[in-house]
């Protein structure tokens, strides 16, 4: 049994941070193999950087996917294709720089992780990911049964018919982007895990990770304005997922919502109340 840990979009700093000091803890307490991420609000709340990237790696995630956000960073242009544990959806054109899946080697076997965009509500409109999914996943199973996809879209539709679209040809589909856990987490009849949206690490005080009366303010004035990412405890949303590596089948999904309380100040000169 191969135990596959995917936590949602990351939000800014606070996400980052308890995403970091978790996944030692995942591991040793939950025997968790592999750990896949969504960093595409990790910088900020908006995209990823190199650095950011180096750093979720170093800390034990084997892939980091992405989604709408993954150009807001300039740097990370150059960067992604020196780097093919970060994933960017799939259905761009081709030569876009960067790869939309990736197949690792583990003590458990090979895990492909494919990642897509929706087109529903979306920005940018991207190629029909049906299609762009049909074939990427026909050339994964070359490779292996073990097939995670993590499906960013608005719509619960879309992301559902992109589950039963793939069920029986991989073995989890998770949806992200909406920041907001879904609790439909089930087993199709064909052997794939799905769950509609992971959920997000981000702060819990807020909205959608960011800053509350910014965001009010938006909907109050129809103004643009800066809304900053939230601080405070996190929470981390997403899900664990057993599969049976011999098959590609899954066999439990179990959401995942883990409160994160950032560690107390050390107490020194310049924080003398700590
Ligand atoms: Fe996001
Ligand atoms: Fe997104």
């Amino acid at each position: 049994m191969l135990r596959i840990l995917f936590l949602g979009d990351i939000v800014g700093e606070p996400g980052r941070r308890a995403v970091i000091d978790s996944i030692s803890r995942f591991k040793q307490e939950r025997g968790v193999d592999f750990v896949i991420v969504n960093g595409e609000n990790s910088a900020a709340g908006r995209g990823i950087t190199p650095k950011i990237t180096i750093d979720l790696l170093r800390a034990g995630v084997a892939v980091i996917t992405t989604g709408d956000h993954i150009w807001d960073q300039k740097d990370i242009v150059p960067f992604i294709d020196t780097e093919p544990r970060l994933l960017r959806p799939m259905n761009y054109p081709p030569d876009t720089p960067g790869h939309g899946s990736i197949v690792l080697d583990t003590p458990k076997g090979k895990v492909a992780v494919a990642n897509v965009q929706g087109r529903t509500f979306m920005q940018p409109p991207l190629e029909n990911p049906f299609l762009a999914l049909d074939a990427e996943i026909a050339r994964l199973r070359e490779q292996t049964p073990v097939i995670f996809v993590d499906a960013h879209a608005e719509t619960t539709s879309e992301k559902i018919a992109i589950g039963r679209f793939l069920d029986g040809r991989v073995s989890a589909v998770v949806g992200t982007h909406t920041h907001t856990q879904t609790a439909d987490e089930q087993i199709f009849p064909g052997g794939t895990a799905f769950l509609c949206d992971a959920g997000m690490c981000g702060p819990v005080e807020s909205i959608l990770g960011r800053e509350i009366d910014p965001i009010i303010t938006r909907f109050l004035t129809n103004r643009p304005i800066l809304y900053p990412v939230a601080k405070g405890p996190v929470k981390l949303h997403g899900a664990i997922i057993d599969i049976d590596e011999t098959t590609g089948r899954a066999l439990k999904i179990e959401r995942v919502a883990d409160l994160y309380e950032p560690p107390a100040p050390a107490p020194g000169p310049g924080n003398p109340k700590a």
